[in-house]
């Protein structure tokens, strides 16, 4: 018998790990054949509240929730800090059950990439080669590994519906157009990004900035706060972007990107449309860290 969605399957003091792709499948199997629904957290770790959101939303969905924890090096550009990604699995663990997770499948590079691995996945049409995933930034290889890690995580875990962050807006518009095109049978969810008090969206790499970067970062929110403000007021992107930029100007920050594009495809948009969503999008370093974050403005109907 299945759990009704909100309870846990397994121990509740502590997730279960699982290291293997076919231990985590026989797991999974039962509940499967009982008609349970799946639900899949895909992270790289050391988690924080924005992931603990994404966990209690599967929760309260979900009869079976199974977290991924996995630092993928494919999505690692050479210069990237794939070394000093932080780790702490034994805090991850403690924070997935707390928040009522049944598995975590914690594989190790093998398992994932076995020897003579030579697939991946990639999603072309526009969505990986502008923003993050411009050649001078991160990218396209960025997101093929992206790609690739969760294409195999779905064929993994096979969940019903997937959770993934607003705070990565082009992974998840990515990722949305990967499971549209191959057919993927499932649902996936974006959840409203979580922030601090003071507004920083929530990354596991804000442990990179020292005190007074950790201020300066709070520009970032505070742009896209004031973009959207100026822009909804005047009608206006162009109005929007130069009060960000000032925001950014103020704090001593120049942005590698500030842009206005549509949510879905990822297209330039230069004034707020009818019926779609406009994402502002903006990456900076700040001090050691490289942060990105992002606003939805609804379009305005006539
Ligand atoms: O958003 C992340 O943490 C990663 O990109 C993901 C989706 C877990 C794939 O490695």
């Amino acid at each position: 018998m299945s759990p009704s969605p909100g309870e846990t399957v397994f121990d509740k003091a502590a997730a279960r790990i699982v290291r293997g792709v076919d231990e985590l499948r026989t797991a999974l199997a039962p509940h499967r054949r009982a008609g349970a629904r799946i639900g899949l957290v895909p992270t790289m770790g050391f988690l924080h509240d924005g992931h603990v959101s994404l966990l209690h939303a599967a929760r309260s969905e979900c009869d079976v929730v199974v977290m991924s924890l996995f630092v993928n090096p494919t999505q690692f550009g050479p210069n990237e800090d794939l070394d000093r990604y932080p780790r702490d699995e034994e805090r991850d663990l403690r924070l997935a059950a707390a928040a009522g997770t049944d598995l975590v499948f914690a594989p190790n590079i093998a398992e994932i990439y076995p020897d003579g691995a030579a697939t991946t996945v990639e999603v072309d049409g526009g969505l990986t080669s502008v923003l993050d995933g411009d050649p001078s930034r991160r990218g396209p290889e960025h997101f093929r590994g992206v790609t690739t890690i969760v294409a195999k995580l779905f064929n993994i875990v096979g969940p019903d519906v997937a959770y993934f962050g607003q705070k990565d807006a082009q992974q998840a518009a990515v990722i949305k157009r990967m499971v549209r095109d191959l057919d993927f049978p499932l649902r996936v969810e974006v959840m409203p990004t979580v922030r601090e008090e003071d507004g920083l969206a929530m990354s596991s790499r804000n442990v990179y900035l020292e005190a007074a970067d950790r201020i300066r970062a709070v520009a970032l929110s505070r742009a896209l706060a004031a973009c959207e403000q100026q822009a909804l007021a005047l009608d206006s992107l162009d109005a929007g972007l130069a009060a960000a930029r000032i925001e950014l100007a103020a704090a001593a920050i120049e942005p590698e990107y500030l842009e206005a594009r549509d949510a879905e495809t990822l297209q330039p948009v230069d004034r707020l449309g009818v019926g779609r969503p406009v994402l502002i999008a903006v990456a900076a370093r700040v001090g050691g860290a490289r942060l990105i974050d992002n606003v939805l403005i609804e379009s305005i109907v006539d």
